[in-house]
């Protein structure tokens, strides 16, 4: 029986899957990877550490699992977005990675948006110029660093330099591609307009696949180092978002993935690109043919919840933590707490934005201030919601709900109500490594579409349905969290000035 071999190299390291025909995982192995900030505001890797990386984990999950190279039918990748490697003519890289968490690009983002007009530059690649994105990262250099900016020849994603070194191709998958901010997000391909105006020569971008297109073969060299066999084919595979939603089988309209992780992402699938038009929202292509998604990116969501066990509650459990804040009624008796503990960058892209909580009384004991942070979070994640059914995406059947946050049965009654939606858990819990290795089982041709994969492997463990009380009861405390941010941006920025 064939088996799929998934790599993620997220920002923490690089993680291998082995998958079989049954779409069943048979083993996992991780390499931690370091992270640079030289500078505040920078977020660096060094690609080498990628590499050296993506070598550890598929050897030790090959030794792990007793499976031969020669067992192994395509590999699909997957991995962290938006990072800007930089090579020269012979392939070398000519500086460190600039990373999806790199804030360093405010003023080629405002460059950006005047060479194109804000409406033109999110009608053309479906977003705004965020300072995550790889496009300011490359005027970052050619205005920083104009000797490495002259040497350049090629730019890649970071699972795409994996890819370079596995079969010496250049290329990337269209998911990925998207949020580089030079695609056009409706034809899948790169946008002439965009490049030209930004002065970015297209042969610099590597050719585009879809999600389980095979984009090359491993090579010999690549063989010899990671044990695998000469001539596996390597499928395009997906951003870590894209990918992530097909491990938990969110690829067709009306279905969301929802991952409460550090951060929280809502990620809707489409059949048509779908733009908001403030660029509030990502718009991105599915890593599935012929789809496109659009997500909203909250930095501090489950993240939220570790900073305040961590500062008010450090040594406790998240179980014993969360077990009080049952008891306490819907909106924690008026204490609401706005997320921001790391700016925001949906539904506010701003790094100034903070976090608070508002409406103490003496009476609000722990187990309220708990349940104000996943209300708070929760009410954060609607905003999103409202966006996506702003632009349009309102038909919203079910909600694929993963990541710590998850294992909360009481956070996933609070998203339900608050979203007003039926929340679903699934039998999958590897996240995008997993939807690499569906997606390069579509590519070898054990499932004739990712549909098919999905339905292999995915299945629901459970569900949480929205109350009628509960919707009715948020529906007021969600009207009073839209205030907070108008209400708290100007303090929040000069508080940022001062500290
Ligand atoms: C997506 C994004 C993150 C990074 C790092 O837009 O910025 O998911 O890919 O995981």
């Amino acid at each position: 029986m064939y088996k799929f071999l998934g790599i993620d190299s997220s920002t923490t390291g690089v993680k291998a899957l082995l998958c079989d025909e049954q779409g069943t995982v048979i083993g996992t192995a991780s390499s931690e990877l370091p992270l640079s900030t030289p500078k505040p505001l920078w977020s660096e890797q060094d690609p080498t550490d990628w590499w050296n990386g993506t070598v550890n984990s598929i050897r030790q999950v090959l030794a792990q699992t007793g499976i031969s190279g020669e067992e192994i039918a395509a590999i699909g990748l997957t991995g962290q977005m938006h990072g800007m490697t930089m090579l020269d003519a012979n392939g070398e890289v000519l500086r460190p990675a600039m990373l999806w968490n790199d804030q360093r690009t405010g003023p080629q983002c405002d460059d950006i948006r005047a060479r194109l007009g804000k409406k033109r530059l999110v009608k053309l690649t479906g977003n705004d110029a965020l300072t995550g994105f790889t496009a300011p990262k490359i005027l970052w250099v050619r205005e920083h660093e104009p000797d490495i900016y002259a040497q350049a020849k090629q730019i890649l994603l970071p699972k795409d330099y994996i890819r370079y070194m596995l079969t010496g191709e250049y290329a990337t998958d269209k998911a990925g591609a998207a949020g580089t901010l030079l695609l056009n997000v409706t034809t899948r391909d790169w946008s002439q307009e965009v490049l030209d105006a930004l002065e970015i020569p297209r042969e610099w971008m590597p050719k585009t696949y879809e999600g389980s297109a095979v984009t090359g073969q491993l090579s010999a060299t690549a063989a010899e180092a990671t044990g695998l066999k000469i001539g596996t084919p390597v499928v395009g595979g997906g951003g870590d978002q894209a990918a992530q939603a097909v491990g938990v089988g969110a690829v067709e309209a009306g279905i969301i993935a929802l991952t409460l992780g550090t951060s929280g992402v809502i990620f809707a699938s489409a059949d048509q690109p779908f733009v908001e038009p403030e660029g509030r929202m990502h718009a991105f292509c599915h890593a599935v043919p012929k789809r496109w998604h659009m997500m909203g990116v909250m930095l501090s969501a489950a993240g939220s919840l570790r900073w305040y066990r961590d500062t008010f509650a450090p040594d406790t459990d998240f179980g014993d933590l969360l077990i009080p804040a049952n008891d306490v009624p819907i909106g924690s008796e008026g204490l609401l707490f706005l997320p921001y503990l790391t700016g925001e960058r949906t539904p506010h892209p701003d790094p100034f934005a903070r976090g608070g909580f508002v409406g103490i009384t003496i009476r609000h004991t722990r187990a309220h201030f708990t349940r104000a942070v996943i209300e708070g979070v929760s009410f954060g994640l609607r905003d999103g919601f409202e966006l996506m059914k702003g632009a349009g995406l309102t038909d919203i059947k079910q909600v694929r709900v993963s990541g710590g946050g998850s294992k909360s049965p009481l956070w996933r009654q609070i998203l339900a109500d608050v979203l007003q939606v039926e929340l679903v858990t699934v039998n999958t819990t590897e996240g995008a490594a997993y939807g690499a290795a569906l997606l390069a089982g579509v590519g070898a041709g054990t499932w004739s579409t990712v549909d098919e994969a999905c339905q292999a492997g995915i299945e629901l463990t459970g569900s949480t349905k929205p109350t009628t009380e509960g919707i009715a009861a948020y529906e007021l405390f969600y009207a009073q969290y839209r205030e907070l941010y108008p209400a708290l941006k100007d303090i929040s920025h000069a508080l940022g000035q001062v500290v």
